[in-house]
């Protein structure tokens, strides 16, 4: 039996310890916005944060995550408006999709640590998030983009 916080909400799920926590989340409890890539942390596509940290679900077993606060793609943002999701429209940074929660989860992640990432660290973090249709021109743009928008409206609540 695993217990933890996801998107704000308790959630229990009948598994054994060392099932993945992305299985737990897309089998158990049908929150299939974070997707299977490789299985063995190399790819992104399963990035969620546990703790507000960005941690790959597939080789996280659900163990280590007992009581712990995980957010996926679905609960990211209330009505899809996190400034990297809004930038991510503007700019239309998907192609087939696959690969996008994982980098969107990893692109907040980011922010958090790095409010004004330059294009080097954006690389550095970004990196370990693999796009096998190329998004990655679009992705470090995007990142940029929800970065000034964010210190813009921190400006503006400054000034209110
Ligand atoms: S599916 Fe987890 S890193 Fe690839
Ligand atoms: S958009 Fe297709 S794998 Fe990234």
């Amino acid at each position: 039996m695993a217990t933890f916080n996801l998107n704000g909400k308790t959630v229990t799920a009948d598994v054994e310890s060392d099932t993945p926590l992305l299985w737990v989340i897309r089998d158990e409890l049908g929150f299939t916005g974070t997707k299977f890539g490789c299985g063995i942390g190399t790819c992104g596509a399963c990035t969620v944060h546990v703790g507000g940290r960005a941690t790959r679900s597939c080789i996280t077993p659900v163990v280590a995550v007992e009581g712990a606060n995980i957010t996926t793609i679905e609960g990211l943002s209330v009505d899809g408006d996190h400034p990297v999701q809004v930038a991510w429209q503007a700019l239309q940074v998907p192609q087939c999709g696959y690969c996008q929660s994982g980098q969107i989860m990893q692109a907040a992640s980011l922010l958090k640590d790095i409010p004004n990432p330059t294009d080097a660290e954006i690389d550095a973090v970004m990196s370990g998030n693999l796009c096998r249709c190329m998004t990655y021109v679009r992705i470090r743009q995007a990142i940029h983009d929800a970065a000034a928008a964010t210190t813009q409206a921190e400006k503006e609540n400054n000034n209110a």
